[in-house]
């Protein structure tokens, strides 16, 4: 039985992934700014605090609803939120999906790669998740390149597999399995 709740505290020295607050509205702003974010997520094209604010309640929803669960990515020492990730739960038991963003400041710098790898582990650990599964645009490389210093093995492409903005998009997709976390 999966068992998604919001972890009690991980972070690794330089990153912590913790839940939204209504104090991360500048990370939400910036997100809104870049081009790719908005049209693959719900973060809002045209930024108003209230759009800011109706997007953080949304994270929190996610649990609530039973969806799955989103956090903010935060700088451990300043505490200040740069990112998003989440593990979405797919129709077929033990599975989620993981995404995620950086604001473009704080690309770069092995944030996401932080933020994959803590949250990779709870998933498949106290998350009893069997399977954690990325789907990536075959031109993201960045986003191919975090999946893969997690030990995401790539399985394929699927075809015109989503909807992005106005266009179809094929996906290749990565995955990692509670297995692979033991070897
Ligand atoms: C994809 C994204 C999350 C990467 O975040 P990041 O914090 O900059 O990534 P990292 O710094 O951890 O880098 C991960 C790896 O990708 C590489 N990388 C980063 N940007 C790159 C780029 N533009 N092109 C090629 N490789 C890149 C890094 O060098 C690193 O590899 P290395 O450790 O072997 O050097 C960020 O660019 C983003 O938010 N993009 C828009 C939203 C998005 O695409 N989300 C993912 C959808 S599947």
């Amino acid at each position: 039985m999966t068992n998604l709740a919001y972890p009690p505290a991980l972070h690794d020295g330089v990153v912590r992934v913790r839940p939204w607050r209504d104090t991360d509205l500048l990370c939400v702003e910036q997100a809104a700014q870049d081009p790719r974010i908005p049209v693959g997520t719900t973060v809002p094209a045209r930024y108003t605090k209230e759009a800011g604010l109706a997007y953080i309640a949304r994270q929190h929803a996610r649990l609530t609803s039973g969806e799955g669960v989103a956090l903010a990515i935060a700088d451990q020492h300043t505490d200040q939120a740069v990112g998003h990730i989440n593990l979405m739960l797919r129709p077929q038991e033990g599975v989620a999906g993981i995404g995620y963003w950086i604001v473009p400041a704080a690309r770069r710098q092995g944030i996401v790669s932080r933020a994959i790898s803590l949250t990779t582990a709870w998933g498949l650990s106290a998350g009893n998740l069997a399977r954690i599964e990325g789907w990536v645009e075959p031109d993201n490389l960045a986003s191919q390149r975090a999946l893969e210093i997690n030990g995401y093995l790539q399985e394929g492409r699927l075809r015109s597999f989503l909807t992005i903005g106005a266009r179809r998009a094929d996906v290749l997709v990565y995955s990692r399995i509670a297995a692979d976390a033991q070897r």
